[in-house]
């Protein structure tokens, strides 16, 4: 896996280290206050850089003064934090990506001075370390020519994405951060992982080997239960099967399990995330055209989020019972593959009509939201998946679609992505679109007709979904890979949905 950076805490009195220095400013013109002094001791020089840039302080805007006279760093960033009020620890968070996107690759060590302005507090300087974190990450595992001149160490930094970089947060509150830090590690960590079985290619992550390193997290504290294809088919899981019966990889299904409740007699109920874990989309049958085809390694985000976000509620030991189950098939066009017209039965008993062998992601579901309600005692559900290409063309890649049969949840999931800057955008379901979804053959058939694409789909899995359960779902195929590049992210996977559901959870169903 990809490696965290190095990040410690420590006071302002200690020896810096690094060869940058980092200091804030907020608005305004001139040397702030609290920089007069490094000001002197430069003889005028970072005066005269902010005069020269016109720099005021403006959020994220940077100058670098390099081999400042009369200082110990070799190299300077006065960083903008702009208007003081409207900073929080979102915000915080993207300055700290944003100050290592202008650090040089090679050479990331940074000290970070947080002190001088009435907005830098603790829970600042913990935010803006974790964007500094997870801006750190790269996917170079395949990049096996390292530039002329780097020497080994700078190659096995690159290798493992920047992982001999460091950052050294100096501030009244010393080490006395890095016990709060932890939380933010875990997510980092899950984060990470996310992001790095996104990336993979799928010659690589077949379904085999996602369910391999799901084992691995066997040491990281939580239950893993593998069901294959034997156990799935006697389980009746026939519409799961359906998907992965054209591949030469076998199909599985994975449950991870964390309970980090004081055990009582009153076990608390799961919160159940359930992920469509397709490692490849060629469409099936009903192959998609080859331009950007390759994007389809992807479509397996939803199982990598749920697999990110259980290590990281494993890894900070949070108070909460919780399960999270993967489908992991390929979709494949072969002599065994399904094809359109074919009718099968699902663990659930209801009948489906499978009209179009691309729309596999909602096949996947259902069984997993089957298997979810009988077995893993839910107190609610989450399903997140790539599931369909029009919810890009409703939302772009700037929410995720959020479904939901209650509006608690819904709420819930909107905060929890205001909280992160993961976004979510709440479309409707209705009696009205899951007519559209009826067949004339089967119980239900897996598409609708040319119209709101991602709303039929979600009323697909909602025909899963007992009545009473709390359910919501998260179309993510906008929000999860061919990433924006953002101030915490350049990689191509985002690990989109850790972050939300980690928030989820702690601010809501901890104990
Ligand atoms: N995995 C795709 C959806 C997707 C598209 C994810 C673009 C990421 C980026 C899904 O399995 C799919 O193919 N959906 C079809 C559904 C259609 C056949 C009803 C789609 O969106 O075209
Ligand atoms: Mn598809
Ligand atoms: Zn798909």
């Amino acid at each position: 896996m990809t490696q965290l950076p190095t990040i410690s805490f420590t006071t302002l009195s200690a020896e810096p280290q690094a060869g940058t220095a980092v200091y804030f400013a907020g608005e305004g013109e001139g040397v702030p206050a609290h920089l007069h002094k490094l000001d002197t001791e430069s003889g005028g020089t970072i005066a005269k850089a902010i005069q020269v840039s016109a720099f005021k302080g403006k959020r994220k805007s940077v100058i670098e003064i390099l081999a400042p006279h009369g200082l110990y760093a070799g190299r300077v960033l006065i960083v903008g934090v702009g208007d003081l009020k409207s900073l929080n620890a979102r915000e915080w968070m993207d300055i700290g990506g944003a100050v290592r996107g202008k650090m040089p690759a090679k050479t990331s060590q940074a000290d970070i001075f947080f002190s001088g302005l009435e907005a830098l507090t603790g829970e600042a300087a913990l935010a803006f370390a974790f964007g500094y974190g997870l801006r750190s990450y790269a996917f170079k595992k395949y990049k096996s020519k390292a530039p002329a001149g780097t020497t080994e160490g700078e190659r096995d930094s690159a290798e493992n994405g920047g992982s001999t970089t460091s950052l050294t947060v100096f501030s009244e509150w010393g080490n006395g951060l890095a016990k709060a830090f932890e939380k933010y590690t875990a997510v980092s960590e899950g984060l990470y992982l996310a992001r790095d079985l996104v990336n993979e290619p799928a010659n690589v992550l077949t379904p085999p080997e996602f369910t391999g390193r799901l084992r691995a997290l066997e040491a990281e504290g939580l239950k893993v239960e593998v069901l294959d294809e034997r156990a799935l088919k006697s389980l009746g899981m026939n519409a799961l099967l359906a998907v992965g019966q054209g591949s030469a990889q076998p199909s599985s299904a994975v449950i991870l399990r964390w309970d980090g409740t004081a055990h009582s007699n009153t076990r608390q109920r799961n919160l159940v995330f359930i992920g469509k874990g397709v490692c490849f989309d060629t469409g099936g049958i009903s192959i998609k055209p080859a331009q950007g085809m390759e994007d389809m390694k992807g479509d397996m985000a939803g199982a990598a989020a749920v697999a990110g976000v259980m290590l990281a509620l494993a890894r900070r030991k949070a108070p909460v019972r919780a399960a999270g189950l993967v489908g992991l098939v390929e979709n494949m066009p072969s002599g065994t593959a399904i094809r359109p017209g074919d009718i099968i039965t699902s663990a659930s008993g209801q009948t489906i009509e499978i009209l179009n062998t691309d729309a596999e992601g909602r096949l996947v579901l259902a069984d997993l939201l089957w298997y979810a309600q009988t077995h893993l005692e839910p107190k609610l559900l989450v399903t997140l998946a790539t599931l369909t290409g029009a919810i890009l063309v409703a939302l772009g890649k700037e929410n995720a679609g959020l479904f939901s049969n209650d509006d608690a949840l819904a709420s819930q999931i909107t905060e929890a992505g205001l909280d992160t800057g993961e976004t979510v955008w709440r479309l409707p379901l209705s009696k009205k679109y899951n007519k559209a979804i009826d067949s004339k053959l089967a119980d239900v058939k897996n598409i609708g007709g040319r119209d709101a694409g991602s709303i039929t789909a979600a009323q697909f899995l909602q025909r899963f979904v007992k009545s009473g359960a709390i359910w919501a779902h998260l179309d993510i195929a906008g929000t999860a890979m061919a990433s924006q590049a953002t101030d915490i992210n350049h990689s191509w996977g985002s690990g989109y949905g850790v972050r939300l559901l980690d928030r989820f959870s702690e601010k809501f169903h901890e104990s």
